[in-house]
């Protein structure tokens, strides 16, 4: 069955400040509420991290964190049905590590139910934001990063990963230094993740260690860029 499109009404801007306002009450039917401060919190994360890396996509961010968890609730079998209904076909991934599921599920059915914030951006954004992806975007690792580190998340790995990025982004005087800062900082998320997973003995999908390898050879090549400015990076 058909997800019904639930914007209560169709805003001239679905950016503008009274479109993400309609957006962020739609999205409320489709979590408890602690989900919903959650979400709350990634887009006010979300916003403060496009204002400081990619302040022309800050309006974008914000629409994609209010969306990035709206199947986060649904079972698996849910989620298999989901899957089905677009014609996808069920990643081996996400049934060995069904948490992984709901950021594909929320992908496939936003230009469904939310077809206003249809934009590739977003979808991409929304589908990479749990295991990664090794072409992460801008866009797809400050949705990333919020998610890690919004201000209700109180796991001691955000809370240490939160103070890491501030420590160092307050330090950062260039764009350069501040996007390095970012880099580094979903590297480190990565690492830590990877290290939670092989220590609870659960799946680890391949494309986050792809990702993390990408992040690693990005890290890197920065760093020599920043050393041998003349020669460029290696390829
Ligand atoms: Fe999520
Ligand atoms: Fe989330």
């Amino acid at each position: 069955m058909k997800e019904k499109n639930i914007l209560s009404s169709a805003p001239a801007d679905p950016y503008g400040e009274e479109g993400l306002s309609l957006l962020r009450e739609a999205v409320r039917e489709y979590m408890t509420e602690k989900r919903y401060l959650h979400t709350l919190g990634v887009e006010r994360k979300a916003a403060e991290l496009a204002a400081r890396h990619a302040p022309e996509k800050t309006a974008k961010l914000r629409a994609a964190a209010l969306l990035h968890d709206i199947t986060k609730e649904r079972s698996a079998e849910e989620q298999i049905a989901l899957c089905a209904r677009f014609s996808v076909p069920v990643p081996r991934d996400c049934l060995e590590s069904p948490k992984l599921f709901h950021s594909l599920t929320a992908s496939l059915l936003i230009p469904e139910a939310f077809p206003l914030y249809a934009d590739p951006e977003i979808l991409t954004a929304v589908a990479r934001h749990t295991a990664g992806h090794p072409e992460m975007t801008l866009c797809d690792k400050i949705l990333y990063l919020a998610d890690w580190i919004e201000d209700t998340r109180t796991f001691p790995t955000c809370v240490k990963l939160r103070a890491w990025y501030d420590r160092r982004i307050c330090a950062a005087d260039t764009g350069e230094k501040r996007e390095a800062v970012l880099e580094k900082t979903v590297l480190r998320s990565f690492d830590v993740m990877i290290r939670e997973i092989l220590k609870e003995k659960r799946a680890l999908a391949l494309i986050t260690v792809e990702t993390r390898n990408a992040l690693l050879r990005e890290c890197a090549e920065r760093k020599n860029k920043r050393k041998i400015p003349t020669h460029g990076s290696e390829k």
